[in-house]
């Protein structure tokens, strides 16, 4: 008897499972000359092609890779207008300021509610066909109690990883008023965002918060059932990962100054290092140094960060491909930080892998492995993309 309603993916060159060893330590893993077995949206089986069960449809994959879908764990979607002008003003030599933020503030609050969509739509298509199965999302350029709340709404219509990033940055109004902001952020923007979201977040740096207002947003949106993640350690050191630590964060995301103290306390806590290279990339800064945290033992995440600001790619393969070349991560560490370390970083066990339970996201490379999305940067190479056992891009012909 086949699995009931199953599809049956086999002639598979290398399966990336990302199944946990025994200790249950995560780590890559991948079988060769593979098939994969779909039922209910699940994954069923996965084993050697050769001992394959048998099922209601076949799909051959012609001795190309698959791998599980990308979980993205960190973009800023819904926004609208573009900055253009201020990358091209980087690339000829001016700094990256937090303040860049602002502009897009002023468009996003001016958009109507079906810009806004549009551009968040084409955003998470782009994602899709690029091989993401599951995204993040965070408000973030509104930065009052409506657009926020605005911005959460919409962005819950493309996923259930909804976060609250009121404190992103003082919007203008508040100049010189910080306390006046964050109290309304841990106010009454919480109370209307609160009910649209799961995740809370704060921009902590020089230019944005500072730690005792960061632990103060991350305690408030803990207090309204909200799991915080934290924008820490981008431009400088700073509090930015222990105050992620203190406040029992899933996730600190960038990570691109750490100290000593830093790696430590990522290595010895639940938090997960996530790194951005998309915005290194976008704003010219060193690179974090993931050698140092893998070496330390530390849990890795790789996400775009997409954004119109510091980091406005949407693609997974790309960071996977800087991650790879550029912070000497090997291919296998950077496609499972792309997985399930973005799985864990959203606290998620159902995606990010291929064993059996899993959630059947999964995406077939023109390319017999894995180690191509780093070899052939630039090129796409996702030929299918299937979420929840579904095709939902591509073709596997
Ligand atoms: O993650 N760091 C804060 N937020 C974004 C930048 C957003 C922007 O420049 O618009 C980031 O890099
Ligand atoms: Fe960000």
């Amino acid at each position: 008897m086949p699995y009931p309603d199953s599809t049956l993916i086999t002639n598979i060159a290398e399966l990336v499972t990302n199944e946990p060893d025994p200790s249950g330590r995560g780590s890559f893993a991948a079988i060769v000359d593979a098939a994969l077995v779909v039922s209910g949206g699940k994954v069923a089986w996965t084993g050697a092609a050769a001992r394959a069960p048998a099922a209601d449809q076949l799909v051959d994959a012609g001795g190309r890779a698959v791998l599980p879908g990308f979980v993205d764990s960190h973009a800023h979607l819904v926004f609208a207008g573009e900055r253009s002008a201020e990358f091209a003003a980087r690339m000829a030599g001016r700094p990256y300021q937090a303040g860049g933020i602002l502009t897009t503030v002023a468009a996003t609050r001016a958009a109507t509610d079906s810009t806004l969509r549009a551009n968040l739509r084409r955003l998470a298509g782009e994602m899709l066909r690029q091989g993401t199965t599951t995204l993040e999302c965070k408000s973030g350029y509104g930065l009052t109690v409506a657009d926020e709340q605005r911005g959460l709404m919409l962005a819950a219509e493309v996923t259930p990883e909804v976060t609250y990033l009121g404190a992103h940055v003082v919007p203008p109004e508040f100049a010189g008023d910080v306390t006046g902001y964050v109290d309304l952020v841990c106010g009454p923007m919480l109370d209307a965002c609160a009910p649209h979201a799961r995740w809370v977040d704060v921009f902590c740096e020089d230019g944005a918060f500072g730690a005792d207002e960061a632990a103060a947003v991350l305690a408030a949106g803990r207090a309204a059932g909200l799991v915080p993640r934290v924008h820490a350690n981008q431009l400088a050191p700073g509090p930015g990962v222990r105050v992620a630590a203190e406040a029992g964060a899933a996730s600190a995301d960038h990570c691109t100054f750490l100290t000593d103290a830093d790696i430590d306390v990522l290595t010895s806590t639940p938090v997960v290092a996530t790194l951005l290279p998309g915005a290194e990339f976008g704003t010219r800064q060193p690179f974090p140094d993931a050698r140092r945290l893998l070496d330390a033992g530390a849990t890795v995440a790789l996400a775009t960060d997409c954004n119109p600001g510091s980091s406005f790619t949407s693609s997974m393969p790309f960071c996977i491909a800087l991650a790879v070349r550029d912070m000497r991560m090997t291919t296998q560490e950077a496609v499972w930080a792309a997985t399930a370390g973005g799985a864990a970083a959203l606290r998620r066990a159902d995606v990010g892998h291929l064993g059996v339970g899993a959630r059947a996201d999964l995406i077939l490379l023109d390319a017999p492995s894995h180690a191509y999305l780093a070899y052939r940067p630039g090129v796409p190479q996702v030929t299918a993309v299937w979420q929840a056992g579904r095709l939902a891009a591509g073709s596997p012909l």
